[in-house]
């Protein structure tokens, strides 16, 4: 068991806090993806755990024992960070083989077990007898891959692995590390500003930011319930929408609403915000029951099958993601409806419980 607590840790730089007193667990055997904007803290808390730094206040705990003052050598955990660092001069059967060269525990003939399975994981047998500085850089970063987990430690820290690597090697990256991360079960903590690779590869997302955790959840539970605006829209494709809208009388009015929603009873203020994702929006050439008039006002860019563009509504602009082309062109009218069971209110940037029919 290698689940990590991380007890109440914070991290001062001088006067700055980088990471303020973050209390949580990463559950044993899952990929906990670390995911937020640059600089948030998440380097930091990376080189808690690995024990590159120690916390100014708090403890990190591995599978129940205390490591807080320990090492990076005597924590036993692999690590991969954004530049590897690899023997250019030794083969890929040779670096994968490392790790385990001074450990006692394990025989030659295991060590050449578990160098050939990670080879065949990583589909890079054929590169065996290669040298590190003849291969590209996702196959390099393969290979980093490969070394962090070949030693099989329980716990295992990548931060931003993939940061240099182009992207379809990125993506056989990504596609590899799902394969040796499902077949040997390493408590793994993955860093990432990227939340597609947080998505793809999370059993659970801890979303940072500005040294806190804001959500800790299924990426699913993050996508489609964020606690917080700023979760709403960090992750989407392009984020949520947030409208401003006004309490009146207990109704709801915003520009994207055709009709008035009913406030929640417990409600205060006379402001809020509601939010739909763009995928949600739906625009069609003519007026509906439930629609808004508004303006194409941004050429839609294709991607996937999918259309990205922005409508104006008054002063409101909302971006949508539809499936079909744009009933319209650019500068001229069109209509947009929001399922009423899928909008979320927000305000001062929390989520208040609401349910709409
Ligand atoms: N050794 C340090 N001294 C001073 N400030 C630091 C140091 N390390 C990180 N910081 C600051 O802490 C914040 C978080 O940095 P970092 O953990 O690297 O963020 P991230 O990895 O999320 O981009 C940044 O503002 C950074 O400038
Ligand atoms: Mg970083």
């Amino acid at each position: 068991m290698a689940e990590i607590v991380i007890d109440h840790v914070t991290k001062t730089f001088g006067s700055f806090t980088a990471v303020d007193d973050i209390a949580m667990t990463f559950a044993d055997g899952e990929v906990t993806c670390l995911l937020g904007p640059s600089g948030c803290g998440k380097t930091t808390l990376m080189r808690m755990l690995a024990g590159l730094e120690t916390p100014t206040r708090g403890r990190v705990i591995f599978g129940g024992k205390d490591v807080t003052r320990l090492p990076p050598r005597k924590r036993n955990v692999g690590m991969v960070f954004q530049y590897p660092v690899m023997y250019p001069t030794l083969s890929v059967f040779e670096n994968l083989e490392l790790p385990m060269r001074y450990d006692r525990s394990v025989s030659k003939d295991e060590r050449r077990r578990r160098v050939d399975e990670i080879l065949d994981v990583l589909d890079i047998r054929h590169l065996a007898r290669a040298y590190i500085e003849e291969l590209d850089a996702g196959t390099r970063q393969k290979v980093a891959v490969g070394r962090a987990v070949v030693r099989q430690s329980e716990i295992v820290l990548f931060d931003e692995p993939t940061t240099n690597v182009e992207v379809n090697a990125k993506l056989q990256l990504i596609r590899a590390f799902k394969t040796v991360t499902s077949r040997l079960k390493q408590t793994i903590v993955y860093v990432t500003h990227d939340q597609t690779e947080a998505m793809t590869l999370a059993d659970r997302i801890a979303l940072m930011k500005s040294g806190r955790i804001v959500q800790y959840d299924r990426p699913q539970v993050l996508y489609g319930q964020p606690t917080t605006e700023f979760g709403g829209w960090f992750l989407g494709n392009p984020g949520m929408n947030f409208v401003p809208a006004t309490v009146v009388n207990g109704q709801i009015s915003a520009p994207i609403l055709a009709r008035p929603l009913n406030a929640p009873a417990d409600l205060r203020g006379d402001k809020i915000t509601v939010g739909i994702r763009p995928e949600l929006v739906r625009m069609t050439g003519a007026p509906g029951e439930d629609s808004v008039p508004a303006k194409l006002v941004d050429q839609a860019i294709g991607i996937a099958g999918r259309y990205l563009t922005k409508a104006r509504i008054g002063d409101t602009v909302v971006k949508v993601n539809t499936q079909g082309r744009p009933p319209a062109r650019l500068g001229e009218t069109i209509h947009l409806s929001v399922p009423r069971e899928r909008l979320m209110l927000f305000q001062d940037g929390a989520r208040i419980p609401a349910q709409f029919g």
